[in-house]
């Protein structure tokens, strides 16, 4: 098995541990149609920093640095690549894009990380994309290391990104998170975070077909995409 196989599959093996036998079964349902139709649910947050900040309930006392694409890049590749979710040509790319990247370290060891977008051209999927206007950050991709998880590393990523955003002036985080992720969703709940809209968007392959749904709030008031 190659190294991209074996990274898919690992991830794969420890997210099925979590999502319980209704959402593998859906999650397996959809793999089988994949080469018919392939769809996605999300729930979108818009949080507001500007007067208050989620509190980290982190169990460990984790350090929490910041990176962009002018630091020397070539080690810190190598560093997140090695944590096993993402190619070094991936982390490379994303950087090129001019995405930050805030990694937690404990004891020196990187064991968890979180994207920043800060600009628009970020697509969500099938053409559709974020608008991300002026003062407004994307958080995206948080991962961190298995051995790691359920100790609120991700929680004190997001109050370093959160006071990093709003002291470069940014009042708003934007974040999707799948509904079949019942982790992530986790995070969203611990913060007690409204939903500001929810996302349902399909490709219907050989014919080429996209179905856009939103509920709660109009989707052109958050996405943008270019009529078929
Ligand atoms: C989602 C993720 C970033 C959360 O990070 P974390 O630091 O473990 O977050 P938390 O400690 O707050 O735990 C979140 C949830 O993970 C689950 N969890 C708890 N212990 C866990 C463990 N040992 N292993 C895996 N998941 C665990 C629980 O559902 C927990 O929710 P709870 O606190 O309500 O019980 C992490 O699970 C991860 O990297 N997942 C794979 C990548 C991914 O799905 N990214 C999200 C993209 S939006």
């Amino acid at each position: 098995m190659n190294s991209s196989s074996a990274r898919r599959m690992g991830s794969v093996r420890q997210a099925l541990s979590w999502r319980g036998p209704v959402i593998v079964t859906l999650l397996a349902v959809r793999e089988i149609m994949r080469p018919l139709l392939y769809w996605h649910v999300w729930h979108i947050f818009e949080t507001d920093i500007s007067h208050q900040i989620p509190q980290p309930y982190g169990k460990e006392e984790a350090e929490v640095k910041f990176y962009t694409a002018d630091e020397g890049l070539e080690a810190l590749c190598q560093q997140i690549s090695a944590m096993g979710e993402l190619e070094p040509t991936e982390v490379s790319r994303r950087f090129a894009k001019g995405w930050l990247i805030a990694v937690a370290f404990l004891k020196a060891q990187p064991v968890g990380y979180m994207w920043l977008v800060l600009s628009g051209g970020m697509e969500l999927a099938f053409d559709t994309y974020w608008i991300i206007r002026s003062g407004e950050a994307l958080r995206y991709g948080s991962f961190v290391l298995p051995a790691f998880r359920g100790k609120g590393i991700h929680s004190i990523l997001n109050h370093a990104v959160a006071c990093y955003l709003r002291e470069h002036n940014f009042h708003v985080t934007l974040a999707s998170v799948s509904v079949l992720n019942p982790q992530s969703m986790s995070l969203a709940r611990h913060n007690k975070r409204a939903i500001a809209m929810t996302v349902f968007i399909a490709r219907i392959r050989g014919v080429n077909w996209t179905i856009r749904k939103s509920f709660g709030a109009p989707l052109q008031s958050r996405f943008s995409w270019r009529t078929e």
